[in-house]
């Protein structure tokens, strides 16, 4: 029976510490980290999101300023907002929940976050240094799946890493995250044929594929190490992209839904937000 990866308990021990650390940060410059959060419509997944995120602000003394607007938002309206966030001395972090309603570029919308201000590592250039393995804001979910990996030194280099998803939140960013640790790395997506030949080969695996209890236990190769980012809703239960049950019996370790990767997506949002804070209050000569 597979090793239950605990990223809720992490996630409090990760939380516990940045706590401290934005104590002393509050002592030192005398000013602590704000972070603007934008949800834009109604979509209720996104606003039990928003709502989780605002809550880890307030517990660790992140300051977080919610705008909520109408769905029918014209698209100036919206830049506008990003705007006075960006000029904001206040403000270290923007957060524009995704998916925007249709009629607003999601390109036009990222970009126009302040690069310095982009806690969730969207912005082009924060993609340019995670492409070229330089130091910036990198996407919150990859990012804490990388951090739960080596809290629980699993190895990363050298091992087949197989990422099924190639979203640009999570699958696309992962694989390179993963490359730089020196994994060998495998993009598979909803057009790979005989998926299961490649989830079957690797070492670890990541399911960010958005259908509920897709890989199942004879998809996965003995002793693997199974990460699952879905968040599904069956019959108003919570269930990941993983068949838990199959395929807890064959993995070495597994993190479960929820309680694995979600909590460490928000902890790392914390964790990006007060990294920026740090990067404008001490701007580099
Ligand atoms: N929608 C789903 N995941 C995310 C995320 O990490 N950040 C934002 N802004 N929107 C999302």
């Amino acid at each position: 029976m597979a090793k239950i990866i605990d990223g809720k308990a992490v996630s409090e021990q990760i939380r516990e510490a940045l706590k401290k650390k934005i104590e002393t940060l509050r002592g030192k410059y005398g000013s602590s980290p704000g972070l603007a959060v934008v949800l834009v419509g109604d979509n209720p997944a996104s606003q039990i999101y928003i709502q989780n995120k605002r809550k880890a602000c307030e517990y660790v003394g992140i300051r977080s300023y919610y705008h909520h607007l109408d769905i029918h938002t014209p698209q100036e309206k919206l830049l506008d907002l990003i705007h006075t966030f960006n000029q904001d001395p206040q403000i270290h972090g923007i957060l524009v929940q995704l998916p925007l309603p249709k009629h607003i570029s999601e390109e036009k919308i990222l970009t126009s976050i302040l690069p310095e201000k982009d806690i969730d590592g969207f912005h082009p250039l924060n993609v340019g240094k995670l492409v070229s393995n330089t130091p910036g804001l990198r996407p919150c979910t990859p990012a804490g799946i990388i951090e739960l990996l080596d809290y629980y030194n699993i190895p990363i280099e050298g091992r087949h890493a197989v990422v099924v998803g190639r979203s640009n939140i999570v699958g696309k960013p992962l694989a390179l995250m993963l490359l730089h640790r020196h994994a060998t790395v495998t993009i598979c997506h909803s057009r790979t044929l005989s998926l299961s030949s490649y989830t079957r080969q690797a070492d670890i695996l990541v399911a960010a594929i958005g259908k509920p209890q897709f890989i199942r236990g004879d998809m996965v190769k003995e002793n693997a190490v199974v990460v699952d980012v879905g968040i599904n809703r069956v019959d108003g239960k919570l269930v990941g992209d993983v068949d838990f049950e199959s395929v807890a019996t064959k993995a070495a370790a597994i993190t479960p839904v929820p309680g694995g990767v979600g909590p460490m997506t928000i902890v790392r949002l914390l964790e990006n937000t007060v990294q920026a804070f740090e990067s404008l209050i001490t701007p580099n000569p």
